[in-house]
C-alpha cells in the first residue's frame, strides 16, 4: 500500500542562514528578444551574475538558478538559497563550445560528437574538470563536471553577456517539483535571490540528461531527460542506464548500487501530499485507483489524479490533471511539474498518477513521476 510520507533526506548539511528578506528583481523578456529593452534587461541580469549574485533564468528545459561557476561565495548562495545538500553538483551552462577550454580537459571523441548533435539542448556531459579552474563547490569535490548548452535565447545571451561559465541547478526549492514557469521560481525562490529573468514557460518541461560518454563508444545515463535514450542511440555505440537509476527497484536499499549521479538518490519533485504510481490496464487501474480516493475521501482527504488525456473521463477525484495524450509524452513532459505544483495549491493530500510506458520521454516522465513518489509503485492485474 502507499502509507509511506514522501521525506526529504540528507539535509542536515545544508546552509539554512539565508533570510528570505532580499529584493528580487524581475526582468520580463517574454517579448523580442532583438528589442533593445530586452537586451538592456538582460545586461543587467549579466551585471549581476558577474557582481557575484544569484539570478534566476529560462533554459528550454526548467529554469536554472545561475550563479558565475568560478565564484565560491556565489555558488555557496546557490545552495544556500536552494536548500540544497553540498555533495550534489551543479550543472555548468556555456553560450560557446570555445568557453569549454576554460575548465574541461580535452574531451573523447564521443563526446565531441554528441555536442556536436545534441547542444545546444537539453543533453548534459560528464566532462573531465581542470583543476582549481571552478569553485570546487561547483562539482562537490569530483574530478569531473557536469556541462551543458541550453537551447533558449534567452539563456544564450544571459550566459554570453555574463563571459562567465554558468552555474545553475532547477530554481526549485530542494525536493520541490522544477520550476517551468518564472511564477515557480517566484512561489520558491522570492526574497533569496537578486533576480530573476522571466522568458516565460519553459518548453521541455523535465531536465536534460545526464550522460557520461566513454572512450569504447559507449554511453552511461546517469538522468534521463530530454533527450531520449532512441536518440543517443543514433550517435552511440551502445547505450546504458545506470544501474543505480533502475527504477522498478523500489526503494532504494542497502543492497542498490548508488547512483553514479549524486542527484538521483534524494527525494525529488515531490508534492507536498502523498502520490503514489499506478501501472497496469486503464480500465483496471481506474478501478484501482478510484477505489483507494473514495475511501481518502471518507476519511476527509483532498483528492487528485494525474492521468493521461485517452482516460482522463475514467476518474473520480477532486481534481484531475492531464499529462496529455500517451501517443505524445513530450506534452506530459511539459505539464508534469507544473501539475504537481497544482497538487499543492489545491492541498490534495492522497494523490495517484498513471504510469507511461518507458520509451522516448516516457523514460524520464517515469523516473520523475516515480522520484516524486518516493518509489511507490502499484502494480494492478486484472
Ligand atoms: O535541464 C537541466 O539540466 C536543468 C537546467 C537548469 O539546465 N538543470 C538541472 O540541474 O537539472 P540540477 O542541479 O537540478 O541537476 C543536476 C544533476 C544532478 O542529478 C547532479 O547530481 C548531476 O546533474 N551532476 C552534476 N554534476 C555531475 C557530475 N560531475 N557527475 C555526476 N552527476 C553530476
Ligand atoms: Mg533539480
Amino acid at each position: 500500500m502507499c502509507n509511506e510520507k514522501n521525506s526529504i533526506e540528507n539535509i542536515a548539511d545544508v546552509n539554512t542562514e539565508i533570510r528570505p528578506d532580499m529584493v528580487t528583481h524581475i526582468w520580463d523578456v517574454t517579448g523580442d528578444m532583438n528589442k533593445e529593452e530586452t537586451m538592456e534587461h538582460l545586461k543587467e541580469a549579466a551585471a549581476l551574475l558577474q557582481d557575484g549574485s544569484i539570478v534566476a533564468f529560462p533554459t528550454e528545459t526548467v529554469y536554472g538558478l545561475g550563479a558565475d561557476a568560478r565564484n565560491t561565495a556565489a555558488v555557496e548562495s546557490v545552495f544556500a538559497a536552494k536548500g540544497r545538500p553540498s555533495d550534489n553538483p551543479l550543472i555548468v551552462h556555456v553560450a560557446s563550445r570555445a568557453q569549454l577550454d576554460g575548465f574541461t580537459e580535452p574531451v573523447n571523441e564521443l563526446s565531441s560528437r554528441l555536442m556536436d548533435t545534441f547542444w545546444p539542448g537539453p543533453l548534459t556531459l560528464i566532462l573531465p574538470l581542470k583543476q582549481k579552474s571552478l569553485s570546487e563547490k561547483v562539482s562537490a569535490g569530483l574530478d569531473t563536471v557536469g556541462v551543458r548548452m541550453p537551447d533558449h535565447p534567452v539563456a544564450l545571451e544571459l550566459i554570453a553577456a555574463a563571459d562567465c561559465p554558468v552555474a545553475a541547478p532547477s530554481a526549485n526549492r530542494s525536493g520541490r517539483p522544477s520550476p517551468t514557469t518564472s511564477s515557480h521560481v517566484r512561489e520558491d525562490l522570492m526574497g533569496r535571490i537578486a533576480g530573476i529573468v522571466d522568458g516565460g514557460p519553459t518548453g521541455v518541461g523535465v531536465e536534460s540528461t545526464v550522460v557520461e560518454a566513454h572512450d569504447d563508444g559507449t554511453v552511461t545515463i546517469l538522468r534521463p531527460g530530454g533527450i531520449t535514450a532512441e536518440q543517443l542511440a543514433e550517435v552511440a555505440a551502445e547505450v546504458r542506464l545506470d544501474p543505480g537509476l533502475s527504477v522498478d527497484s523500489v526503494k532504494a536499499d542497502a543492497s542498490s548500487p548508488a547512483p553514479r549521479s549524486p542527484g538521483m538518490k534524494y527525494t525529488h519533485y515531490a508534492p507536498k501530499g502523498e502520490l503514489c504510481v499506478v501501472q497496469g490496464a486503464p480500465d483496471a487501474v481506474a478501478a484501482y485507483v478510484n477505489g483507494a480516493l473514495s475511501a481518502a475521501a471518507a476519511r476527509g482527504e483532498r483528492t487528485a489524479v494525474l492521468a493521461f488525456s485517452e482516460h482522463l473521463h475514467l476518474y473520480r477525484a477532486d481534481a484531475v490533471y492531464s499529462l496529455g495524450s500517451l501517443e505524445r509524452l513530450a506534452e506530459g513532459a511539459h505539464r508534469l511539474y507544473a501539475a504537481l505544483r497544482s497538487c499543492d495549491e489545491i492541498g490534495a493530500s492522497v494523490l495517484y498518477a498513471e504510469a507511461c510506458p518507458r520509451d522516448g520521454l516516457g523514460d524520464a516522465i517515469m523516473n520523475r513521476l516515480l522520484k516524486a513518489a518516493g518509489h511507490q509503485i502499484i502494480h494492478v492485474t486484472e
